[in-house]
């Protein structure tokens, strides 16, 4: 069982709760495995996380966090004792781990930066800290004097706040979005693109940033060559770290480029310039702000520097000329970006995912679809209803034990005086009376009922809230004849010819005589046999020839005299049952848990 790696949906996530799977000892150290982690294990240039993994009687220090085939392993020194099965709480080193992201998103930035400089170009490789090391290596030359040009660039992607997302994709969807591959994809990696703006987008594992706006100031610093290949290395400055505490980040020593002073200076000051930073996000709006005209944004600040207090001139003046270069830097990045945007109209666009229905909506257009056409009608009723339709109209009087099969919730809400406590529906079966009364007690009825469902359970075959289907029919002379053909007829239409359905005696407060409904399973024909390797062997996906699906019976004399027919005068029948059960028996489907069904996971949705 590989680990849920839940920092590719959220790289923001700081805290978690997990369940141990494994625990081992690895040179003198103890790793751990869980079923899903916020641990970023080392890997695409970016290091590990550190941090803490507590248990109730023991905590790991973890100082490595390794990929191993899916199974993340996190090592470190463990005190204390944790336990296969322990519930632990996750708590990564968020510090580091912000200035990975901080790193390895300025790698993309400047993978980009480096594109737009030299078009063609192909990066071949990136390291985001591993060792110390910042560089994004590529396959061209690139030579010490196109460094400036590449700075421009840097800088301009970071103040056009371009948003940075990341999806989850398979390899043919690459292929389809033409995403250009530089290197093997690990074939053993769930696959993610992470895309800056409208730029093409990478592939890419790692944690990232929300936008470049976020990004802390990356300074392109030098070209290394190395194998032929030609590297650009890179830092980032975190503009909170002072120079001499130490911490700023990626070994840098260069000054942090924001950290003039503004703290002495008057809010209007400060506001009209962080004012004039905003045009520069848009480019159609710093393309047409007069900033240094007589009238100018820039202008009208600076001239309030004469009347600044003597003592905050000197920061105002820094701030001011850091602001000056700010707009020159964009307004040319801008102008530049417009002479020479490369747009190859004849390259096939990127195409729009399409979705689709959930695979249970599509199983009750089906269902709906098959009763539909032998006469019935669709209908709905609400799914918090009263006491009198859940249970009491179905022939279950108050406190009758029957009432316990159907673990129901509770509405907090004022009981109505004569239908009782208002409950979410436990089944679909509190439709017969709604429907009765609906057509004013005058059959015929032909209803289906498909509507959410309510119950106080949860395991791989049951969820909270699920879907049922309910068939009711009334009318003059019906048996159980009609009810036993509609049951194969639907076996027939939703599973396949061939399919057969049988009835096993049971009971239900509401129907007389009950049964039990199974139908013939499709893999080995209703004969709980298949050959398998040229013998004969049980059939793995019934075991017996037979799959249970739900409850039926004729009309219980008494429901009918609640909805105010007459019960010797009319007959009818009902069945009832899980959309969700119902439809992970169809063939070939293997749904063995079908929580996953409610997951929102994409990555199983899209298989339907
Ligand atoms: N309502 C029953 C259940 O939820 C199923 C059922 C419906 C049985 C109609 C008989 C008739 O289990």
């Amino acid at each position: 069982m590989s680990t849920d790696l839940l920092y590719l949906a959220d790289s923001y996530q700081k805290r978690a709760t997990a369940k141990v799977l494994e625990i081992g000892e690895l040179q003198n150290q103890t790793f751990i495995i869980l079923d899903q982690t916020i641990f970023y294990a080392q890997g695409g240039g970016q290091p590990a996380d550190h941090g803490t993994i507590t248990g109730p009687q023991g905590q790991l220090e973890v100082s490595h966090v390794s990929y191993n085939g899916g199974q993340i392993q996190h090592k470190g020194k463990l005190s204390g004792e944790l336990h296969v099965g322990d519930t632990v709480e996750l708590a990564i080193d968020w510090p580091l781990r912000y200035t990975h992201m901080h790193l390895h998103t300025a790698g993309h930035v400047l993978d980009q930066a480096v594109k737009n400089v030299i078009p063609g170009v192909i990066g071949l490789d990136g390291n985001h800290g591993i060792n110390g090391k910042n560089y994004v290596e590529f396959d061209q030359e690139i030579t010490a004097d196109q460094l400036p040009a590449i700075q421009q660039e840097l800088d301009a992607v970071q103040t056009a706040a371009l948003p940075i997302s990341t999806e989850m994709v398979t390899k043919d969807e690459l292929d389809e979005r033409r995403v250009r591959l530089p290197f093997d994809l690990p074939t053993n990696k769930p696959l993610r693109i992470v895309q800056i703006g409208e730029y093409e987008p990478m592939p890419d594992g790692g944690t990232q940033l929300k936008t470049t706006a976020e990004c802390w100031p990356i300074t392109a610093t030098q070209i290394v060559v190395k194998d032929g290949h030609f590297r650009v290395l890179y830092q980032v400055t975190d503009p909170a770290a002072t120079a001499e505490s130490g911490t700023a980040t990626s070994e840098t020593k260069t000054k942090p480029r924001s950290a003039t002073q503004t703290a002495d200076l008057p809010d209007e000051f400060t506001a009209a310039v962080e004012a004039i930073r905003l045009t520069l996000k848009t480019p159609q709006v710093a393309a047409t702000t007069n900033y240094f005209g007589k009238k100018g944004l820039f202008s009208d600040v600076a001239k309030q520097l004469k009347e600044l207090p003597p003592e905050s001139r000197r920061s105002a003046g820094q701030l001011l000329n850091q602001l000056k270069q700010e707009i020159e830097q964009t307004v040319a990045s801008y102008g530049s970006n417009q002479q020479t945007a490369k747009v190859d109209v004849t390259l096939p666009g990127i195409k729009p995912k399409v979705g689709h229905m959930h695979p249970v909506s599509q199983a009750i257009a089906e269902i709906t679809q098959i009763f539909e056409r032998v006469g019935f009608t669709r209908v709905r009723y609400p799914e918090a209803d009263w006491d009198w339709y859940a249970f009491e109209s179905l022939n279950m009087p108050k406190n009758h034990p029957a009432r316990d099969e159907w673990e129901t919730f509770f509405v907090a809400a004022e009981p109505s005086s004569t239908k009782g406590k208002l409950v979410l529906t436990p089944h679909t079966s509190s439709g017969q009376v709604r429907e009765m009364e609906r057509l004013n007690s005058q059959p015929p009825i032909r209803m289906i009922n498909i509507a959410r469902c309510y119950r106080r359970q949860q395991d791989a075959t049951h969820t909270q809230m699920f879907h049922q289907f309910e068939g009711l029919v009334v009318d003059k002379g019906i048996t159980i004849q009609h009810l036993k053909g509609t049951l194969d007829y639907f076996a027939q239409e939703f599973y396949g010819p061939g399919t057969k359905s049988r009835i096993r005696p049971f009971h239900f407060q509401f129907t007389e005589p009950s049964f039990e409904v199974d139908f013939s399973c499709h893999i080995c024909g209703g004969t709980g046999e298949v050959r398998r390797d040229g013998e004969t062997a049980k059939c793995r996906f019934c075991k017996s020839g037979w799959h249970e699906v739900g409850g039926a019976g004729m009309v219980h004399p008494n429901v009918l005299k609640a909805g105010g027919i007459d019960p010797e005068e009319y007959t009818g029948f009902a069945f009832g049952w899980g959309v969700e059960r119902t439809y992970t028996l169809k063939e070939g489907l293997n749904i063995d848990d079908i929580r996953l069904l409610y997951s929102g996971e994409l990555r199983f949705l899209e298989q339907f």
